[in-house]
Order: C-alpha cells, then sequence, then structure tokens
C-alpha cells in the first residue's frame, strides 16, 4: 500500500512540485488549497492529484478536511505544510490585521494540521512532517516582520517538535527556501528582482522542483535519520550557521 501524503498549499507553485514529486514517488497524494476552485480543477485534471479545499488557518475546517482526506485516501503519514502568505509593510505601518492574518496562515497552521495527524502518527510509529519555511525567516527581511516572524517560528516548532517524535518514528524537518520561481516571486517588480539574482551566488531563482527533491527525500525512508533540521535550499544566497 502507498503511503498518504498531504500538502497544504499543494495546487500550484512549490507545492504544486511537492504534490507530484511525490505522486511520482509512488505517494497517494491529497493537495489542499484555499482558494480558487476553477484553478484547483485544472490542477486535478493535468496532475490526477485530488485537491481538498480548506482553509489551513481554521482549526475546525482543518479537522473536517482531514476526515474527508482520511476517509479517501487513509491516514495522513507525511504531511508537508507548505501554504502560506505574504501581506508586507514596514513595520510602523504594519496593522493588527496584517500581523494576525499571516501569523494565522504561515504558523498556527502548521499547529492546526500538525496537531490533529500527531496522534495517529505515533500510534503508528511512523510519521514525516516536512514545514516549509523561507530564507526570510532565517535573516530576517525588511517589511515582513510578520512574515519573518512566522517562519522563523516554523523553524523553532520542527525543532521542539522533533524531538517528541523521535523514539515514535516520526522526523520533523524545516525546508528553507531562497527566491524560488514562483507566482509569489514574479509579483515582484522585475527591476527589485534583478537586485534580488545578483545577491544569489548561483546566479538565478531556485525552481520549485529543486524544493520538492528535498522533501521526496525527507519523506523517504532514506530520510529517517534526518529529524529536527533545517534544510536551507537558496543557491548560497544566505549560509546559515
Ligand atoms: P503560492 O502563493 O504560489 O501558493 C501558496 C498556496 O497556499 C496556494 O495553493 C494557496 O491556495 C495556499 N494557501 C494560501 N492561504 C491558504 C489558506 N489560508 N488555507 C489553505 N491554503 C492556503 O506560494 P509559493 O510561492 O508556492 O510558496 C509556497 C510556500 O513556500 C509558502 O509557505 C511560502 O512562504 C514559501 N516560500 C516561497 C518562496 C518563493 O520564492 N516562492 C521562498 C521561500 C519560501
Amino acid at each position: 500500500m502507498s503511503r498518504t501524503a498531504l500538502v497544504t498549499g499543494g495546487t500550484r507553485g512549490i507545492g504544486r512540485a511537492i504534490s507530484e514529486g511525490l505522486k511520482a514517488k509512488g505517494y497517494a497524494v491529497a493537495a489542499n488549497f484555499g482558494g480558487n476552485e476553477d484553478a484547483a480543477k485544472q490542477f486535478e485534471q493535468e496532475t490526477g492529484i485530488k485537491s481538498y479545499k480548506f482553509d489551513v488557518s481554521d482549526y475546525e475546517a482543518v479537522g473536517a478536511g482531514l476526515a474527508q482526506i482520511e476517509a479517501d485516501l487513509g491516514p495522513v503519514e507525511v504531511l508537508v505544510n507548505n501554504a502560506g502568505i505574504t501581506w508586507d509593510a514596514p513595520f510602523h505601518k504594519m496593522s493588527k490585521e496584517q500581523w494576525d492574518k499571516v501569523i494565522d496562515v504561515d504558523l498556527s497552521s502548521a499547529f492546526n494540521l500538525t496537531r490533529q495527524v500527531w496522534e495517529g502518527m505515533r500510534e503508528r510509529g511512523f510519521g514525516r512532517v516536512i514545514n516549509i519555511s523561507s530564507i526570510n525567516g532565517q535573516k530576517g527581511q525588511f517589511g515582513q516582520v510578520n512574515y519573518s516572524s512566522a517562519k522563523a517560528g516554523l523553524i523553532g516548532f520542527t525543532k521542539a517538535l522533533a524531538q517528541e517524535g523521535a523514539k515514535k518514528g516520526i522526523t520533523v524537518n524545516v525546508v528553507c527556501p531562497g527566491y524560488i520561481d514562483t507566482e509569489m516571486v514574479r509579483a515582484v517588480p522585475e527591476k527589485v528582482l534583478e537586485i534580488i539574482i545578483a545577491t544569489i551566488p548561483v546566479g538565478r531563482l531556485g525552481k520549485a522542483e529543486e524544493i520538492a527533491s528535498m522533501c521526496a527525500y525527507l519523506a523517504s525512508d532514506d530520510g529517517a535519520f534526518i529529524t529536527g533540521a533545517t534544510m536551507t535550499v537558496n543557491g548560497a544566497q544566505y549560509i546559515a550557521g
């Protein structure tokens, strides 16, 4: 029987590449999304991966979504907490709403998802939790106090939870992408993007598939001894100690 994997925000961008990468490795994949139903339908047709709409920042909605996935595909054994948003502003202009929304979607979502699959993973003695953070959670970024806080929070979440999962066959890791060629990054003005690329020693944006292959490795049996780790995938743009 193939293992079941859930990728939040798994219908586009980095999440889509992760969903497709895991499917190619033989997992039964569920791809969650938050927004556009037509786009998700198209994703289903193109990939043959089933999509599930629920808001990762809503604990009850997550519970209902997980129940549906479990009924369709079986219990989630690999969880990729990928869904994320930005809502940038310099701190002196950042509203409470901007702060709360980004913390809820980017950080509390990891609690909402992981907490509700955790006991099952413990009982079965196997689990893989992969959190998608960001280079900007490692180094901080002007205009992103909310996002950098949420993404740094995911690193602490990972380090603490890895210690709790270790004896139960559950690994918990965090992947920190640098700038990846996705819609989120294409929304950045051309001139700003040129400046960003100039700071990447490899000389280009990363590819979503390069994050997906890291996730597939962490999900695999070969990744069993890697837990609590922060995997930096950024073309040497920021070399974390
Ligand atoms: P994207 O904007 O293309 O996709 C985000 C996905 O999250 C979408 O499928 C969307 O439906 C989903 N989503 C957003 N809010 C949601 C909610 N409340 N409930 C359920 N789903 C929700 O983003 P992209 O660029 O693919 O990024 C994926 C992850 O990688 C994010 O966590 C992002 O912060 C992180 N990241 C991205 C980088 C990049 O260069 N694109 C760099 C570093 C980190």
